[in-house]
């Protein structure tokens, strides 16, 4: 979408109290697996995003009755007709998951056990990113996966399957969830091992909805099927707020003098959290209230202070509960003193764009000169920004991080193709203005 988005320097702080909207991962997750339940399943809060809205149009296309309650045009409240598990029906047409990764990936773990064929696929971007992570283990696990270059469209073919016991190589909770929700069709046990925190929203929503999956070490295991196969029971969640979209707010507070915000309801689940530490280590002034639990999920409300940043090194597995605000903390090291650096964060590269060169070009025009490695990037600070041209590459993410750059920029800042935006965050440019933001959408 050729939205531009216009920031101007911010000249007052940031304040004020706001929520963002609800959690990408768990609401793929919602719409999928409660239309696969036994029941009618209730699902508040839920995100209507670009890639979010992809998955619940193929759920709704495969026979599934949703009924759609408009909150806000930011939060849904969903009524999910669950169909159990053999109950989609046949699709007419290839599945069309837009930008969504996610979507492609589990969907792609849930089809591959049907007793009907499947297609697929979306778009351009999402077309290009590596799908071998996910059709090399479905196949061991007999599923039939056509990929021309391991790349979307993925042609799925019914056939029996069996469980697996399978190492992945990077932490990845897509190929993890795949895996798990193919297994839920599968003879026998299915182990997976994660070299490092994957996020466990799956894991979490199956064992609410009645599935025994455990967790031994570094292992997750989902047993053998009982006779007759599983039964998912229908759910009944409240979407915690995303800790990923609370990372924008956040960092913007942290960097521009003397703003203090809150952001209320947070998830707040472990894998998720990288960021908060992140910004701890740098000397961000953060707190958390009201922590609570909620549907099987830590939530709570963050206050985030504007303070001197200083700076860190990341690595491990906190990158790996940090993954996609590695884009956001990169804004937020040009105003922290010293070097900054992220190392072993490779996959980094193969996101909807490759989001250590992407951002470091569209950096490099604000004045930033970030150093890329292979699997990470370093940044010197802290940094006078110039205002500029930058474009977003149709990367949510990357178009976020740009306009809480331009907050900070000595002079105006225009972010190009920025409707993107909406892909995770309906409402973002409206958040930031309640907060006092400078910014504003052009067209
Ligand atoms: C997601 C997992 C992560 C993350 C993505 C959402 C999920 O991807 O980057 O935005 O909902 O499972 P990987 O599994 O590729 O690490």
């Amino acid at each position: 979408m050729s939205r531009q988005l216009l920031v101007r320097p911010q000249k007052t702080p940031l304040q004020g109290v706001v929520s963002v909207p609800g959690d990408k991962s768990i609401s793929h997750r919602a719409v999928m697996l409660a239309s696969l339940a036994e029941g009618t399943s209730h699902v508040r809060r839920w995100l209507p995003a670009g890639d979010t809205m992809a998955t619940l149009a193929i759920v709704q296309s495969l026979g599934v009755h949703i009924d759609i309650d408009k909150r806000s045009d930011t939060a849904w409240d969903l009524t999910i007709e669950g169909v159990g598990l053999h109950g989609w029906q046949a699709p007419t047409q290839p599945l069309d998951c837009r930008n969504a990764g996610t979507g492609m990936r589990l969907l792609a773990g849930l089809l591959a056990g049907q007793r009907f064929p499947s297609v697929l696929d979306g778009s351009d971007q999402l077309r290009k990113r590596p799908m071998r992570r996910i059709t090399e283990p479905l196949g061991e696990m007999g599923a039939t996966i056509m990929a021309e270059n391991g790349r979307a469209p993925l042609t799925i073919s019914p056939s029996p399957l069996h469980g697996l016991e399978y190492r992945m190589n990077v932490a990845s909770a897509q190929v993890k969830s795949a895996i798990l929700l193919a297994g839920l069709y599968a003879s026998g046990e299915t182990r997976v091992y994660q070299p490092g925190p994957a996020r466990d929203h799956t894991e979490r929503m199956l064992q609410a909805m009645g599935v025994p999956i455990r967790v031994e070490g570094d292992w997750v295991i989902l047993p053998e099927a009982p006779d007759g196969g599983w039964v998912l029971r229908p759910l009944d969640l409240t979407v915690p707020a995303d800790p990923s979209s609370a990372a924008f707010p956040l960092v913007a507070a942290a960097i521009v003098p003397h703003s203090q915000i809150t952001i209320a309801g947070v998830g707040l689940n472990e894998t998720r959290t990288g960021i908060l530490d992140m910004l701890q280590a740098m000397g961000a002034e953060l707190k958390i209230h009201n922590d609570h639990l909620s549907g099987g999920e830590r939530l709570g409300d963050l206050t985030v202070s504007f303070s001197e940043l200083h700076s860190t090194k990341v690595s491990g597995d906190t990158v790996v509960r940090g993954i996609d605000e590695l884009p956001i903390w990169a804004v937020a090291t040009t105003q922290a003193a010293g070097v900054s650096q992220v190392s072993d964060a490779a996959e980094l590269r193969v996101k909807e764009v490759d989001r250590i060169s992407v951002l470091a070009g569209e950096l490099r025009k604000l004045g930033v000169e970030m150093m890329e490695s292979a699997d990470g990037f370093a940044v010197g600070g802290p940094l006078r920004l110039y205002g500029g041209e930058v474009d977003s590459h149709d990367d949510h993410r990357l178009g976020m991080s740009l306009a809480v750059a331009g907050l900070v920029t000595h002079g105006n800042t225009l972010v190009h193709d920025a409707g993107c935006i909406a892909d995770s965050f309906p409402g973002f440019v409206e958040m930031m203005q309640a907060l006092g933001a400078n910014m504003e959408w052009l067209h």
